[in-house]
């Protein structure tokens, strides 16, 4: 998954700098190309010539090449990378970082990263702890990086606690997340427009208007944290670029917006007008200042260009293109005049009659309307309205999707991918690997494992990562698997996870060729057992989430897999062994006492989740409900692990679902249920209680 990509790893001074070696080593074995840079006091942790034997590319630490005077461009780097690592990245440097101090290589190629930026933290207990600390992590995280948090442990200075850099193969892991994570609107390239435009009098003076920006940029931000590809043509404003993904143009006047827009909109999928596009300039512009005089003066004024109109006079089949209207009076006919006149797909529609919904203020009050109709909104920041917008788009974009499918098509129902990481066992013959893999991604998304008939985009999104542990010769392998399936959100393309569990110890035999077979009345072969286990698992869960304790039937067949599997030899099917293996997690999803979580399955992602995409208050609030049948699960069968799993792999979800929205009492309750039952994600939990 990681072939080909282009990683800048920042090292910083700290101890665990000698877990980099390890980090560059597992990067480079993936496929990746890694180009080292170090903070100056990372050199006297490790050496450059470690890292660039390793890396096989000269380690950058100085913005000028010693010897040639060369400059290093961190401007380069930063359109180079398809991603960054600050591994270990210790609290000097994360300062540094969230304040903008550019001093060195590693903070201005930051500054200058196109890409996504992960941070994994290294020091002692009571740094990471501090709230300075902790507040230069929250400023990273808003500006859309990705913390790793620390773990736990013994530390350089011996004392225990939370500060140690998490494993490079952790590090690894999230990284082949963050490109595999989808957002609704992931793989589509979307120009925003934000800002006035000022038409110039004479070198003082102008007309313009009182956009701040804050909308369209708010817009921009969450197009980019929803995984599109963002242009953002701004005017003058004065707002930091909200996103280090983003690509950002700014301009002045009219002209040049309609300039750099038309230019972007070719490549585009969609365009998102937020900008207060002046419509007129002055016909002539005085190259000096116009000086005072005691007589009356008159400007003549001639007609901008309208953006919105010639985009909406070029949009391809397929292309969407959303306005914004802010109206005075007559708001609503005159809204659905301008979506018309223009050829938009939808309009924004804000008044100056709705108090704290305009200019400058940090709220805003919004219709939205398309050929199907208005939607009103309450009043929301500016934020929460953003991701109104962009929920309008992506179920737009999946609207086409459906238009475009054909009706039917016989498809099986997991579309899997699946890995295998071999790092662990070096030295060995690779083509066993290479067609496992092939086997088992024929074996899992080519069989039938249900009778119903599938829609091609009904297929079930799911991971298997396989990482071996151990492999010999003859065959035999000890390897871990991370599972984990997810269901597409109605009316986005946004995908909630289903399940996600990590299976450790599974030992099976495999030679280049076998044909993997599956009995389920006469299982002889653990690891098609596994993997059948699982695909009976995820589509059951699937099932739940789509109607009530709908997934009985294929839960059953997991239930009965992992009752016959008992003589396999793999102490994961074991009754009794664990309260955390695959005999007690589908045990537990089939006791009567864990009904309450199987209830939420459906509750919680076919009344909540797809509501949120119309009514994202309503979808939350239904959200907030299913903590109660959380609650009831738990207080039914407290050491269950698949109530607190549950927790785990939801975690970023509920973080996003209630970080920005609901009331304070709203979110306390549903962190006390969390904390109950997960008190070890308790630094998310608290996130939810941080924001506003
Ligand atoms: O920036 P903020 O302070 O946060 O304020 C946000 C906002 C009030 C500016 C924003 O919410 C908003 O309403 N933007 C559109 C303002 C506007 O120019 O509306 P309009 O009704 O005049 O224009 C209709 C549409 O045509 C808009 O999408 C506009 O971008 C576009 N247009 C207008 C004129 C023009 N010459 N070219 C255009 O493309």
């Amino acid at each position: 998954m990681l072939k080909g990509k282009k990683i800048v790893l920042g090292i910083t001074g700290s101890i665990a700098a000698y877990k980099a070696a390890l980090l560059v080593r597992l990067l480079v074995k993936e496929g990746a190309e890694v180009q080292v840079i170090m903070t100056p006091s990372a050199k006297e942790f490790i050496t450059p010539l470690t890292l660039s034997t390793l890396s096989g590319r000269a380690v950058l630490s100085e913005f000028f090449h010693s010897e040639s005077g060369a400059w290093n461009s961190h401007v380069e780097l930063g359109l180079w990378a398809d991603a960054m690592i600050v591994a270990p990245a210790t609290a000097a440097t994360i300062g540094k970082m969230a304040g903008g101090i550019a001093d060195n290589l590693l903070v201005t190629t930051y500054l200058s990263m196109k890409a996504p930026v992960l941070v994994a933290p290294a020091m002692d207990l009571d740094m990471y702890a501090h709230p300075s600390t902790q507040r230069n992590l929250d400023i990273l995280r808003s500006y859309g990086n990705h913390i790793i948090e620390p773990a736990e442990g013994e530390l350089a200075s011996h004392l225990k606690g939370k500060g140690r850099m998490e494993e490079p193969q952790n590090i690894v892991e999230r990284l082949r997340e963050l490109f595999f994570v989808k957002g609704p609107l992931a793989g589509k390239k979307i120009l925003v427009t934000a800002g006035p435009t000022y038409e110039k009098i004479d070198p003082v003076r102008f007309i313009g208007n009182y956009s701040s920006g804050k909308m369209g940029f708010a817009i921009a931000h969450e197009c980019a944290r929803a995984g599109a590809e963002v242009t953002l043509v701004a005017g003058p404003v004065a707002l930091p670029t909200p996103h280090a993904s983003i690509k950002r143009v700014d301009v002045e006047s009219a002209r040049q917006m309609h300039a750099a827009s038309s230019e972007a909109f070719r490549a585009c999928d969609a365009a998102i007008l937020c900008a207060a596009v002046a419509d007129y300039r002055p016909s002539q512009q005085a190259d000096k200042k116009i000086k005072r005089t005691d007589e009356n003066m008159t400007i003549e004024l001639e007609a901008n260009p309208d953006i919105a109109a010639s985009l909406g006079a070029v949009k391809r089949e397929g292309q969407l293109l959303a306005g914004f209207a802010l109206e005075t009076n007559d708001a609503l006919s005159n809204a659905r005049l301008k979506l018309k006149k223009k050829n938009l797909d939808f309009i924004v529609l804000n008044s100056l009659e709705d108090k704290g919904a305009g200019f400058a203020v940090d709220t805003n009050k919004v219709t939205i309307i398309d050929d199907s109709g208005a939607t009103e909104y309450p009043l929301k920041s500016k934020a929460a309205v953003a991701r109104d917008i962009v929920a309008h788009l992506a179920r737009l974009f999946m609207m086409l999707v459906l238009l475009f499918a054909p009706l039917t098509i016989e498809a099986q129902e997991l579309n899997a991918t699946v890995s295998l990481n071999t790092s662990k066992v070096q030295g060995t013959n690779t083509e066993v690997f290479t067609v496992l893999k092939d086997a088992l991604t024929e074996f899992i998304n080519n069989r039938r494992w249900t009778e119903y008939t599938y829609e091609e985009y009904e297929r079930i999104a799911c991971n298997f990562t396989f990482v071996v542990d151990g492999y010999s010769d003859d065959g035999s392998f000890t390897c871990s698997l991370m599972v984990q399936g997810s269901r597409p959100v109605f009316g986005s393309t946004y995908s909630s996870t289903l399940f996600k569990y990590e299976d450790k110890g599974i030992k099976f035999t495999y030679q280049p060729y076998d044909r993997l077979e599956f009995n389920e009345d006469n299982l002889d072969n653990n690891l098609t057992a596994v993997i059948a286990f699982y695909a009976y698992l995820i589509i059951g869960l699937d099932m739940d989430s789509m109607g009530e304790l709908g997934g009985s039937e294929f839960l059953n067949r997991a239930l009965n897999i992992a009752n016959n599997a008992q003589n396999l030899g793999d102490s994961g099917w074991r009754a009794g062994s664990s309260n955390n293996n695959r005999y007690t997690v589908i045990d537990d999803y089939m006791n009567g006492a864990m009904e309450p979580l199987r209830r939420l399955y459906y509750k919680y992602h076919r009344l909540g989740l797809d509501t949120m995409f119309k009514d994202a208050e309503a979808g939350r609030k239904v959200i907030t409900e299913c903590m109660t049948m959380l609650q009831e699960a738990y207080n039914n069968r407290p050491l269950a692990y698949i109530t607190k799993l549950f927790t785990e792999y939801k975690q970023d979800e509920f973080v996003n679902l209630y970080s920005f929205e609901g009331g304070a009492a709203e979110k306390q309750g549903v962190v006390k249920i969390l904390s109950e039952i997960n008190p070890s994600q308790s630094d998310a939990w608290d996130r939810i209680l941080r924001t506003r």
